[in-house]
Formats: C-alpha cells, structure tokens, sequence
C-alpha cells in the first residue's frame, strides 16, 4: 500500500514524476490582468515543495469572463510573461498547467464593461446584477475564446490545461436547469444542457491534437435544489472523455450559491465582508452572510465517495481532490483507483507539504479549514492566515 504516490504517472502524452497536483487556487495575484512577479514567485514555491504539476488558477478565456479586475485573461500580450512562468515552474522540475473557464452571469459589470452573460437571463445575488441570455452566436464565440486560450497556453509552455467545468462557472451554468431555463437546443434535457461544453472539449481537442493533456474539473453535485445531482454527473463523465477530456477532476458547489460545498470548513464571514468595496455589501456580508452563504462540516475525503461512482464510469484518469490532508489519505485515494490527487490548501499552509510527506518529516497537514485564505485572495492575494498569525508553525 502507498507505493503509488511518489511513481510516475500519465495523463494523455504528459509524464508525471508522481501522484500529486496542485489544484487551482484562485491566487489573486493578477492586478490589472497582469502576470505578476508574486504570481510567478507563488508557483515557483509550489513547483520547489515537491508537486508533479502546479496549476495557475481561473485564467479567463476573454476579457469578458471576469469577476474581478485582479484575473487574468487569455491574451497574446501575456504570452511572454506566461513563458516566463511556465520556465521557472520548470526549473523546478514540476510540471505547469493553468485553468481556463468563464463566469457568465457573475462576471463583474465594472470589469467587463457590458452586461454579463449567462446560459438564461437570471438575477445573481452574488453580484447583485441581472445578465442577459447568450444567443447562439456568443456560444460560436465562446467556444472559439476557450480555443484560442488553450492554443496560447500551450504556445506558452503549459504542459496542460485545465477547463473549468464545475463550481457554477459559465460551462456549470449550461449544465445545470438551476441557471439554464433556455428553450432551444442548449437547454431543457441533460443531453442538451451538456451541449456547449461538449463542443467546448470537442473543439479543443481538435485544436491542441491527440496527446495533449486536456484535464476537466466538474462537478459530481452543484449542492442545491435545482442544480446536477451525482446521477447527472455520471452521463457528463462519460460525455466528456467521449469529447476527448484526458483526465477528470470530480468537485461540487456553486460559485454563486454554494460556494463553500467545493471547501467545507469555517466560514470566513468577518474577512470577506472586510474586503467588499462597497459599503452596502460590507454591511450586507456582515448582517446576512451566515444566511447568505451555507455552512458544510469538514470532513477529511470529503468528495470520496461521490468521487468513485465517477471514476467507476470513465476509462480516462479521474483525480481526486477535496480534503486530502495526509499521506493515508493519498494513498486512500490512489489504491482507489484514482489516478492523481489534487491539493489546494494543504499545499497554501505549506507549499512544502508534499517534500515532507515524502521525505517523512510529517504525514498530515498543519491546515485547520479556517478558510481566511479565501478571504487573502481578493485582499492582495492568497497566502495563510493561521501562518501569518502565529497559530501554526510551518
Ligand atoms: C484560496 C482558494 C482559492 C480557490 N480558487 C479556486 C479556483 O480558482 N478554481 C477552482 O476550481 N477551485 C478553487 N478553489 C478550490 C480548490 O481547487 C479545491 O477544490 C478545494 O480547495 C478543495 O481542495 P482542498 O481540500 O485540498 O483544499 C480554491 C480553494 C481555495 C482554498
């Protein structure tokens, strides 16, 4: 048992030197949708700690899938930048990969410029905005946006990419009647809600070629009355590899009604209402955020097994992620029949986490799911605040 966890493994044409991931961690670290020098120094970190492959977080496929001004968008500016990036995660002898996805209806008005657009015209209390329908030409267009993104990217030395189908974001929105009440052939039945992003894997496919990794990260639930269950989540599974997805990553929750399903743990309320920017909002969090936003109890495993009734229905490597927190929780995970483990805060409390599983200096995470990490990333970027605090000694 556990002899997996630090063998190679594959993904496509992609040779890892072991089991483990960084997941995308929104890092914040983008001002002005630029690649910064923390952005870089943030994932050099992680590559040195021991990870077969880093992740760089929600990169938009256009400037119009934004939710805040510190994200980055796809674009040929950044290539350069992008390199720099992917060189020196290199040079840590980890391999890049960067997530690719689209807000629809919460991307940010005073970001984009316009109205957001989403599956059907709904309200988003997380924005406090209406968007408006996409037509069947945003959806042409949309689908070429997550083309051209993974073109650059692997232009940019990404060994992989990762498309952001889960967690409520623009492909999510399609997928679930919870957001997509369209009349046409993009709405109604499952087969037609997994339209567009089965044209989105699809095109992308054909454009990076046969061996190029293509990861997905989905949802086994959105984790509310209305949205996908694990029953949908299956028929999705098996669409996706059949449209060409290397690997997939089973996560749950909805950004902008769940959003704390995907993490479980404490509810950073104080934080994130500290970093609204208007005061309405701030007032707003602090009164209501216990009821806006659900409370899930932390589990370690917490997505085991929905996870595996995915895993049981797909040939592709399927990666687990959702709190991982020691060396018998890999292992769990990968004499399973997962492939891979991704890990995001085990990793943000320590990059060097997985180094020391390695070498035995510890076997669990130090990470206590207080969740104020989530709260660091819209107030200058991500980072631990146990840490920082003194409350756990790295
Ligand atoms: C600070 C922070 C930022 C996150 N940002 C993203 C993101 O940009 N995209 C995403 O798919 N998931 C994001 N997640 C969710 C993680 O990828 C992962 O699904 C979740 O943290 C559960 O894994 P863990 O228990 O190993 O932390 C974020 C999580 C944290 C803690």
């Amino acid at each position: 048992m556990g002899e997996k966890l630090f063998t190679r493994g594959k993904i496509a044409g992609l040779s890892l030197k072991n089991r483990v991931i960084r997941a995308g961690c929104f890092e914040g670290m983008c001002q002005g949708g630029q690649v910064t020098d923390a952005l870089i120094d943030h994932h050099r970190r992680v590559a040195r700690g021991g990870v077969a492959m880093t992740t760089v977080a929600y990169c938009s496929v256009s400037h119009d899938g934004r939710a805040f001004e510190h994200e980055l968008w796809m674009r040929d500016e950044i290539t350069v930048a992008l390199k720099k990036m992917t060189d020196t995660i290199h040079a840590e002898g980890a391999a890049a990969s960067i997530q690719l996805g689209h807000s629809g209806f919460f991307t940010s008005r005073s970001v984009i410029g316009k109205r957001p657009l989403g599956a059907s015209a709904k309200w988003c209390t997380f924005t406090m905005s209406y968007c408006g329908e996409m037509t069947e030409a945003d959806i042409g267009e949309k689908v070429q946006d997550f083309v051209n993104a993974a073109v650059l990217a692997k232009e940019s030395g990404f060994d992989a990419v990762e498309i952001h189908s889960g967690h409520g974001y623009l492909l999510s929105q399609f997928l679930s009647p919870w957001t997509n009440k369209r009349k046409d052939g993009f709405g109604g039945n499952l087969e037609n809600r997994m339209r567009f992003p089965v044209m989105v894997i699809e095109a992308v496919r054909r454009s990076l070629g046969r061996d190029y990794p293509i990861l997905v990260k989905m949802n086994q639930t959105d984790g509310m009355p209305g949205g996908i269950t694990l029953t949908d989540a299956v028929v999705i599974a098996k669409a996706y590899e059949k449209a060409g997805a290397s690997a997939l990553i089973p996560s749950a929750g909805f950004t902008s009604k769940v959003p704390f399903l995907m993490l479980r743990g404490n509810l950073p309320v104080k934080e994130m209402s500290n970093n609204q920017k208007k005061l309405v909002n701030r007032i707003g969090l602090k009164l209501f955020g216990r009821f806006m936003v659900p409370e899930h109890q932390y589990e370690s495993m917490f997505l085991f097994e929905g996870a595996k009734k995915i895993r049981e229905a797909v040939g592709i490597p399927v990666i687990y992620i959702g709190g991982v927190e020691s060396k018998t929780d890999m292992t769990k995970a990968l004499d399973s029949g997962f492939d891979f483990v991704q890990i995001g805060r085990a990793t943000l409390q320590d990059p060097d986490f997985v180094k020391k599983i390695e070498s035995g200096e510890i076997t669990q995470t130090k990470c206590d799911h207080c969740n104020r990490c989530v709260a660091a990333m819209d107030a200058g970027g991500v980072y631990c605040v146990s840490n920082e605090r003194g409350f756990l000694k790295v």
